[in-house]
């Protein structure tokens, strides 16, 4: 595993459409090691491989729920259901906060890293955690959705 550099705010590469991921080869497990290196490294509870430079559909969260780290390669929220606000946080965004509202409650159906497809469930932090990092795959930073 290798510990990867964090693309920050500013460079156009976190404002891409990432692609869907087509090979689950030895590439993708190596990428998503360091993904998991790398977020933990920084402290984080969640990172998108646009965040690491790498404009493919994949991000891994451990939002400490005792689910342990979870990877997800082609993700697509499912359901959504009501609504929270929190105070989030991004390794692309060094020293900024901001209050977002977020589904309470969200449904993922994704791939792991075999190609198996799994479903996700989750409200509170896990929730808020899938809609940010989801939203990097689109290009969307959490400082787009700050309410105050
Ligand atoms: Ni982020």
């Amino acid at each position: 595993m290798a510990l990867r550099n964090i693309v920050i705010e500013g460079d156009d590469i976190l404002r891409k459409v990432c692609r869907p991921v087509d090979h689950f080869d030895d590439k993708l497990q190596v990428l998503l090691d360091d993904m998991k290196e790398t977020m933990y490294a920084s402290n984080g509870v969640g990172l998108a491989a646009p965040q690491i430079g790498v404009l493919r559909r994949i991000f891994v969260i451990d939002v400490q729920d005792g689910r342990g780290l979870i990877e997800f390669v082609n993700p697509e929220i499912i359901e959504t259901r009501g609504s929270q606000t929190s105070c989030e946080g991004c390794l692309s965004i060094p020293d900024f906060q901001g209050n977002v509202i977020r589904p309470a409650f969200v449904r993922v159906r994704a791939y792991d890293r075999y190609g198996k497809i799994f479903e996700y469930e989750s409200g509170d932090l896990g929730a808020v955690c899938v809609s940010h990092e989801n939203d990097h795959l689109n290009g969307i930073l959490f400082r787009d959705k700050v309410t105050e």
